[in-house]
């Protein structure tokens, strides 16, 4: 199901843009103009965090998109994050500066397969990461994102079996963490799937005081290492409250920038893939959104999210479950939506 609304016929595209124009002036008068509110996510280009009302992970983007009382969010991050943004606050006009801002994990669990998995397995709860389609989410009982999986999985019916999707590595992690039994999706993120444990303990060797900071969606073979395991938001704070003055990242590189700036004495060093280098941790999906395509989607009002209602309502019943079994820091996001 497409959910994007591209830009009409004659819409201004980037072959028309002056390269003399100050796209930061420009999109400020937009922002102010169209009573707009800009949110990223932590693994946006620097220039597009510093210029964001907000940055967040993903769940942290959902609460403040549905809490805004702008008329137009410009979401600067992937596809699924600006569903949400729409299933929960419906009323309001949701951009992605680029359409094809997708995610692999989106990419591997399409709804006809994911409707087969469920039919299969019909005596399990059907727990799904927050990153899938919302056509997807209309098929589970509950969404979770990194920051709220443990907590939610903790307080399921010990004696439901239960379906994770479509993250093996973080339903592998969750399955370790809480004792639960679960029958994984194969599916993997792009990013943190290529980082190399080889490669990371030879990092280690030549770094023995900096301590690894990793996100679950890496697989064991690097989490295993790590001194902390976590969501964006919750390894943002884990690297500015501990003492230590260096450490490796095993997420998307782009979260150092705020590393960076809140911490400037410390150093941050992005975990490697296979072949040493870094190139691995960048997003290619995020990274598509650039300031150029955040000023024409705001010009254009496209390419614009827009969910039917059925689908809508039936994407935000496992949304609004999250809401009401999240620790009471991530509840409270969904009352707009209703
Ligand atoms: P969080 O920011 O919720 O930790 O998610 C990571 C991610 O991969 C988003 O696409
Ligand atoms: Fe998807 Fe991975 Fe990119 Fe996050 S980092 S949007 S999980 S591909």
């Amino acid at each position: 199901m497409q959910t994007i609304v591209l830009p009409r016929d004659g819409a201004r595209t980037e072959a028309d843009l002056d390269p003399t124009l100050d796209l930061w002036s420009e999109i400020e008068r937009l922002r102010r103009e169209k009573n707009a509110v800009i949110l990223a996510h932590y693994y946006q280009d620097g220039e597009i965090q510093d210029l964001a009302d907000f940055v967040g992970d993903s769940l942290d983007l959902s609460r403040k998109a549905a809490s805004t009382d702008a008329d137009v969010i410009a979401f600067c991050g992937v596809r699924f994050m600006a569903e949400v943004a729409k299933i929960l606050s419906p009323r309001k006009t949701v951009l992605l500066p680029d359409a094809e801002a997708g995610c692999s994990l989106e990419d591997a669990c399409q709804p006809e397969d994911f409707r087969r998995f469920r039919e299969e397995h019909p005596d399990h709860i059907a727990v799904t990461y927050i990153n899938c389609s919302a056509e997807v989410k209309t098929l589970s009982d509950v969404i979770v994102t990194s920051s709220n999986a443990e907590h939610i999985i903790r307080q399921l019916p010990a004696d439901k079996p239960i379906l994770f999707a479509p993250d093996r590595h973080l339903g592998a992690y969750l399955a370790r963490q809480t004792g639960r039994e679960m029958t994984l999706w194969p599916g993997a993120c792009v990013v943190h799937d290529r980082f190399s444990e080889r490669e990371l303990t030879k990092l280690m060797v030549h770094h023995p005081r900096a301590r690894v900071a990793a996100h679950p969606e890496c697989p064991d073979g690097i989490l295993k290492h790590a001194d902390y395991v976590g969501s964006t938001h919750y390894i943002l704070e884990y690297v500015l409250k501990d003492p230590a003055e260096e450490f490796i990242i095993a997420t998307e590189r782009h979260i150092i920038h705020q590393m960076e700036k809140a911490a400037p004495g410390k150093t941050f060093i992005p975990a490697p893939g296979a072949d040493g280098g870094c190139s691995c941790a960048d997003c290619p999906y995020m990274e598509l959104n650039t300031l150029e395509k955040l000023y024409l989607c705001l010009v254009n009002a496209a390419p614009r999210v827009e969910i039917p209602d059925d689908v809508r309502l039936r994407a935000l019943r496992p949304l609004e479950r999250m809401m009401e079994m999240s620790p009471p820091v991530v509840q409270a996001a969904v009352q707009a939506a209703e």
